[in-house]
């Protein structure tokens, strides 16, 4: 059945294969950004998915921003919490608005998306939320609190709500991408990326669309027993 889904950060990166999957799949896809207007007009002219400009970490806004989707076009069934930033550093160098940044858009985004899509799903009886989080949050990593923090809390924050949607057909999932061939990953310093990617037993990043896969399969109608659980999808970098 084609539902409506909003990807935040869904026009570029792990996002924009996650929009163009679940459009595959028949889904009416509405992909949120918070900067760059250009990639986004791109993005649309190239794929007929609307765009929709928000900073997820913002509450109003994201209130605001899921209301004029209902709106114009439909109650909101699908949500993949993807939006993300970086602001690495050591402890020592990092200041506290590389901390609040990350944990405002990161994890914070999770709960504005929530609070304005989850009562419309919870009457509806049907839901499908995805929350990207990563194997940093899972592992930790060098140069990461804030992000690992951030990462960590959403894995518990899928878990939470998964026990919250259960009796009302609402799943609540997350993925744990490992290192994925992205704008992201490329502004890690190369001698400090190829160190991680020896650790990789598959041998190389992994690409956008084997998340998108992943996360296709969480939002289907097949996938109503799947909830409150993280699908690692990472080269066997993490194993637990
Ligand atoms: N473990 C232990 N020590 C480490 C280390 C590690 N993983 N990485 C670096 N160090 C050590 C270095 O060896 C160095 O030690 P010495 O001073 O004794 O030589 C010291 O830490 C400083 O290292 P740098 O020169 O790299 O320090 P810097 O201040 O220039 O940079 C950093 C620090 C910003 C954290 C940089 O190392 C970095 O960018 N690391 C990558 C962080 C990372 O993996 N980010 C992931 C981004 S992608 C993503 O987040 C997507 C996802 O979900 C997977």
């Amino acid at each position: 059945m084609a539902r409506v889904a909003i990807v935040t950060g869904g026009t570029r990166g792990i996002g924009k294969a996650v929009s163009l999957a679940l459009q595959e799949r028949g889904h009416t896809v509405v992909a949120n950004y918070a900067g760059n207007d250009e990639k986004a007009r791109a993005f649309t002219e190239e794929t007929g998915i609307a765009a929709y400009k928000w900073d997820v970490g913002d509450h109003e806004a994201t209130l605001d921003g899921c209301a004029r989707v209902s709106e114009e076009v439909g109650p909101i069934d699908i949500v993949i919490n993807n939006a993300g930033i970086t602001r690495d550093g050591v402890l020592q160098r990092m200041s506290f608005d590389d901390w609040n940044d990350v944990m405002r858009i990161n994890l914070g985004g999770c709960f504005n998306m929530a609070k304005a899509t989850f009562a419309g799903m919870r009457e509806r009886g049907w839901g499908r939320i995805v929350n990207i989080g990563s194997i940093n949050g899972q592992a930790g990593q060098y140069g990461q609190v804030n992000y690992a923090a951030a990462k960590s809390g959403i894995h518990g924050f899928t878990k939470a709500l998964a026990q919250e949607g259960a009796k009302y057909g609402v799943t609540v999932n997350a993925i744990a991408p490992g290192y994925i061939d992205t704008d992201m990953v490329s502004a890690v310093p190369a001698p400090v990326l190829e160190k991680i990617v020896a650790k990789i037993p598959v041998g190389r990043l992994g690409n956008a669309y084997e998340i998108a896969r992943g996360c296709a399969f969480l939002c289907s109608e097949n996938a109503g027993f799947v909830t409150g659980s993280t699908l690692s999808i990472n080269g066997g970098q993490h194993m637990y």
